[in-house]
Parts: structure tokens; sequence; C-alpha cells
């Protein structure tokens, strides 16, 4: 049985105040416990604050990148051990933003997704077709494709520490969400691809959130598909009643 894990993904948002009020507020409201497993991705500079003020609660840490190396002269980067230190329990690895505004090819994403593992912190890994190659019939290779790069090399064990994050790039930020009969295709997909490349178990296992425009009143039915496993959650990630709406929604 897969516990649903809904995160949240603030991206380059909020002041620290307001990074705080909200964690206080999501942390007063998610029971520990629940049946659903929840964390927040604040801005690097707001972990330290952030984790103060989720602290006791089940609201769960995570960073929105981190550099391959683990310490040296790599002027504004940030290692796994120092996301580590300041409370992070996951970090986002190879989200559509990184790809495609910062340029991080899946060679870059992979070596991420080593030193993660390798410092003990377990990253969401991010894959998705942007709409021309949804358009011309690509989803499917480009998103095994995009597997194969980011997390090659991988043991069985490493893989299951790993969850992934379904993102179509056309329904990010843009208020187009998948329909779940599209995102549960390629879920669907992409546990055949694990049970194809390690087996059965783990690909019955491995978590796969979807992301992409999820609000409150998408969740449940997206949430509802079999091989949907929880939701990476910007915009509506920003306000503590929407982002409570898509929990109870899971
Ligand atoms: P969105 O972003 O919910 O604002 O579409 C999702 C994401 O980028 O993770």
């Amino acid at each position: 049985m897969r516990k649903p894990f809904i995160a949240g993904n603030w991206k380059m948002n909020l002041d620290r105040a307001g990074a705080v009020a909200l964690a206080k507020e999501l942390a007063a409201a998610v029971p520990a416990d629940g049946p659903v497993q929840v964390a927040i991705c604040p801005p690097a500079v707001y972990l330290d604050a952030v984790r103060e003020a989720i602290a006791g609660s089940a609201v769960e840490l995570g960073a929105q990148n981190m550099y391959h190396e683990a310490s040296g002269a790599f002027t504004g980067e940030t290692s796994a051990a120092m996301l580590q230190d300041v409370g992070c329990q996951w970090v986002i690895l190879g989200h559509s933003e990184r790809r495609h505004v910062l340029g991080e090819t899946d060679a870059d994403i992979n070596r991420k997704v080593h030193a993660a593992l390798a410092a003990g912190l377990p990253p969401i890994v991010c894959v998705g077709e942007t709409l021309d190659e949804r358009e011309a019939g690509r989803t499917q290779e480009v998103v095994r494709s995009q597997c194969d790069g980011s997390l090659a090399g991988l043991t069985e064990e490493q893989m299951a520490k790993v969850v992934i994050a379904y993102e179509p790039v056309w329904a990010i930020g843009t208020g187009k969400v998948a329909t779940p009969a599209q995102a549960e295709e390629v879920h669907n997909d992409l546990r055949k691809y694990f049970e194809n490349r390690y087996n059965h178990a783990l690909a019955e296992g491995v978590r796969i959130q979807y992301g992409g425009s999820v609000k409150p009143d998408n969740a449940k039915e997206l949430l509802s598909q079999p091989n949907i496993d929880g939701a990476l959650v910007g915009g509506a990630a920003l306000k503590a009643d929407s982002f409570l709406g898509i929990i109870a929604g899971a």
C-alpha cells in the first residue's frame, strides 16, 4: 500500500514572514499519523526558519534543488549535507523549471540523484513532456528517456527511496490540468517501466506524484486514479486553505 504524498513546491515565492506564517498554519492543521504524508519545499534561504516553524509537527521539509558535490569551491551552490543540516528530509530534483529555464540535463540530474541518495536525502525526481512533445505523440518516449537518464545506475535499493513526480510541462502553472485519464495513462506506463527495469515489487512500491495545476477541486479525482500516489503542488501550495484542501482530497 503506497501512502499518498503531497508536497508543496513554493518555488521562488513568499518572503520570510510569509513563509513562516504559512508553515505554522500548515503545522497546526496537518494531523500526526494522518493517512497522507505532507512536505513543504520553501526557498533555500527560508529552510531554517521554516524548519523551526514546523518543528514537532507532521509536516516534513524539502528543498527545491541541490548541487552534486559534497563541498568546495562551488559558489552559490548547496550540498545535500547542508540541506540535511537545516532539517531537510527531501529534495526536489529535475523540476521542469530547472530543466527548461536553468538548462539542467538528465546527466546533471543523475549526478544530483546519486549525491542525494549517498547522503541519505531522498529525492523527488520530476519528469514530464512539453506540449510539442505530447502533440507529436512522444510523451511515453520522452518520459521514459528522462527516467533512463536521470535515474541511471540506481540499484533497486536506491530506487526504492526515490519518489517520482510526473509533471507535464504544459500543465505547470498554466491552469491546464491533465485529465485524470491522461495522467493515469502516463503513471501506469511509468509503473510498467519500473517493472521492466527492476521488478514487480519495486514497481508496486514506488510512489508517483502528479504535478501541474493541482487544485482542491481537481485533487480528489486525480488522486483517486490507481497509479497516482500524491501530488507535487506549486501555485496552490502558497495558501494554507488551498493546500489543505488538496490534502483533504487525498
Ligand atoms: P503548479 O506547479 O501546481 O503551479 O502547476 C506544479 C509544479 O511546478 O510542481
